[in-house]
């Protein structure tokens, strides 16, 4: 059975944008893959956090993930830290990826470039390396993201081509980024240029935003002058980022969505449509969250899952140990 593996960062409050692009596709590869989803909690530590958020963040996207419908006998749910495996990986294949590379990746240079030089972390740039490690320790064959983890899932494809070549063996399976055909990449509401990401209120749906909020946060997102509803991301991003999300959620392509409102002339009318459809998915959402948010339930998910995910990532471990020379004894 083929595998698929993805995770999400608890950092910042997840949005709108980690719903669409990648949290309600996750349950589509239970049945079908062997499927493991983690939480990315070391990579949380890549910049300052509150250890206090840091730990209800955590619980949060586990509560997330069964919301979301995915079943733990089903998919393998996990915490990066949990899994010393990674962490041991990472320690061998920091030697396999190249300073220059680490720093063409896009969402190190948007991260950085916030930063003074002499305060940019060892780990943020390193980041790309541990979320190799993360796709390789599982041998998975497709990765469901979103647009903007594409580069970091291209760079993994390059190091297996340059282990597995080295070594002369196949080691690593070829893993393959898969993203929704629409709603990739969901834009900011107050700037719909930027992608709506963790850190901006005004901007941002937050999934555990009140509906009064969120219903507010759509009415008053930016569009343009014009009155007509169509798909043209370049002339009217505020209009096309609001089809993209109701097209989504809609289970339909664009095309279709733009025919359904090719006689609305009315933008608040349009967005009053969009905002009905997010409640409708979102408010049972929230109620599922919060119905597995107690300690027993994570705390059981989470020990199946550690159980699970370190069996089959201290196989890989032992495996590529192994193959560059370290010394394996019984
Ligand atoms: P993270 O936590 O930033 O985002 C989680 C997922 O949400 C997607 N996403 C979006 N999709 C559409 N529109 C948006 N505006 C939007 N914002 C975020 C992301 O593409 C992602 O799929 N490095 C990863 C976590 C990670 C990982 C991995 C993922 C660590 N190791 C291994 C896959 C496999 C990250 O920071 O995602």
């Amino acid at each position: 059975m083929k595998r698929s593996l993805s995770g999400i960062k608890p950092t910042g409050n997840l949005t709108l944008g980690n719903y669409i692009g990648a949290l309600r596709n996750f349950k589509n590869y239970q049945d079908d893959y062997e499927n493991f989803i983690f939480v990315a909690d070391l990579h949380a530590l890549t910049l300052p956090i509150d250890p206090t958020f840091l730990r209800s963040n955590t619980k949060d996207i586990v509560a997330f993930y069964l919301a979301a419908g995915l079943d733990k006998d089903k998919t393998t749910i996990f915490l990066q830290s949990d899994v010393s495996a990674h962490s041991e990986l990472n320690s061998i294949l920091i030697n396999y990826l190249y300073m220059g590379e680490l720093s063409r990746m896009t969402q190190f240079k948007d991260k950085s470039s916030k930063l003074n030089h002499e305060a940019i972390g060892v780990g943020l740039f390193a980041y790309p390396v541990l979320m190799c490690c993360d796709i390789l320790l599982y041998n998975a064959d497709v990765v469901p993201v979103g647009e903007d983890q594409k580069q970091h899932v291209e760079l993994a494809r390059d190091l297996v081509h340059r282990f597995n070549t080295r070594y002369n063996k196949e080691i690593f399976v070829m893993p393959e980024a898969i993203s929704p055909k629409v709603g990739a990449r969901i834009m900011s509401l107050s700037d719909p240029t930027r992608k709506m990401s963790k850190s901006d209120p005004r901007g941002d749906i937050f999934l555990k935003d009140e509906p009064n909020i969120i219903r507010k946060k759509i009415m008053s997102a930016v569009t343009d002058t014009d009155t007509d509803i169509y798909y043209d991301p370049e002339h009217k991003p505020g209009i096309s980022n609001l089809l993209q999300i109701y097209s989504a959620l809609s289970d339909i392509d664009i095309k279709e969505a733009e025919m359904r409102f090719k006689d609305m002339h009315q933008y608040g009318e349009f967005k009053k449509i969009v905002a009905e459809t997010v409640l409708k998915e979102i408010v049972p959402f929230q109620e599922r969250y919060k119905s597995f948010l107690n300690n027993e339930t994570i705390n059981d998910v989470l020990n199946t899952g550690k159980y699970r995910a370190s069996k089959i990532a201290n196989k890989t471990l032992t495996k590529v140990k192994k193959t560059v020379g370290l010394y394996v004894h019984e």
